[in-house]
Parts: C-alpha cells; structure tokens; sequence
C-alpha cells in the first residue's frame, strides 16, 4: 500500500498540467536560459522571442522537467508575459503567479520560484551584450539565485553525489 498523500493541486494546476501551454523548444528564440533547483534538482529552460526595437515578448514557451506546480507556473507565465513589455515581464512575481493559479501548496513555491528565477534570467541574458536599463538590478534577486545555472546546478549536485557515495563507501 502506498503511503503517498497526493497533493492538494488547485483544479487550475491540474488543468494547466495535463494540457501546457506553450510547451516546447524555440528555435528563434533570442533569449534563452536553462535553470534548475537546488532545493529537488529539477530543470526548466525559458524560450522567448524579443522585439528588439520595442523589448517586448513577442513569444515564449518552456520546457520543463519538474512537477505539476512547476509546469502549471511556467504554463501560465509564458502565457501572461507574451505582449508586455521586458520591465513588465521581469516585475512579475511568483506569487501573483500562485494566487492566479488558486494557490501552490507551500512544499510547492520552490516550483514556481524556478520559473520566475528562470524568466529573470533569461531576461538578463538578453542585455548581457546590450545596454543595460536602469530597472534591471545589478545584484541577481532571490528569485534567481534560486534558480541556479545548469551548470551550476549540475556542479554542486554531483559534488553532493560524490560526498554521498564517499559516505556510502565508508559504512560498506
Ligand atoms: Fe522540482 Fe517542483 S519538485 S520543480
């Protein structure tokens, strides 16, 4: 018997999960980044498209391989910030997110801080070579320091790895 206790998803989580929108890779993305949690060490990589003139999304889509909480989030928010402006797109919080989607149960806001950090970043990849506004911070926010490089993500995982076989090693 398992002692699983399904999650308490909002219908619109459920919703969002069984069908994403804007899934998939963007071939003529302009602004792209990868991004994974330390926190269950799952990944999510942020398409969009930039009109360059008036910094505005034009298109964005996801992939993802986390949980529900996380695609439902990054469903929604490829959806939202299709139009806005990049400011507009970079204020948007995961919470706002969250309330949008009936609320994520709380072992859940790491799914829909990754998305958010993963947009952030994307966004700040797109002026890494251009001048940068004045509303984007210099210092990464916590949004993004939480959702990590991939490979940093993947450095500091397999480092914990090792340091976990390492331990295995010694009690065998
Ligand atoms: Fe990893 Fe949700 S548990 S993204």
């Amino acid at each position: 018997m398992s002692s699983r206790i399904p999650l308490p998803y909002s219908p619109k989580v459920l919703e969002l999960f069984r069908s994403p929108k804007n899934l998939g890779r963007m071939d003529d993305a302009n602004a792209i980044a990868a991004a994974g949690s330390l926190a269950c060490g799952d990944m999510i990589t942020i398409y969009l498209k930039i009109d360059e003139q008036a910094e505005r999304i034009i298109d964005a889509s996801f992939e993802s391989y986390g949980c529900a909480a996380n695609i439902a989030t990054a469903s929604l928010l490829t959806e939202i910030i299709k139009e806005k402006s990049l400011r507009e797109a970079w204020s948007i919080s995961w919470k706002q997110l969250s309330d949008e989607l009936g609320g994520l149960p709380p072992i859940k806001y790491h799914c829909g801080i990754l998305a958010v950090g993963a947009l952030r970043r994307a966004i700040r990849a797109y002026y890494k070579d251009r001048v940068k506004p004045d509303w984007l911070p210099e210092e990464l926010t916590p949004d993004e320091r939480h959702a990590l490089e991939e490979e940093e993500l993947v450095k500091i995982l397999s480092k914990r790895i090792s340091v976990g076989r390492s331990g295995q090693d010694k009690d065998q």
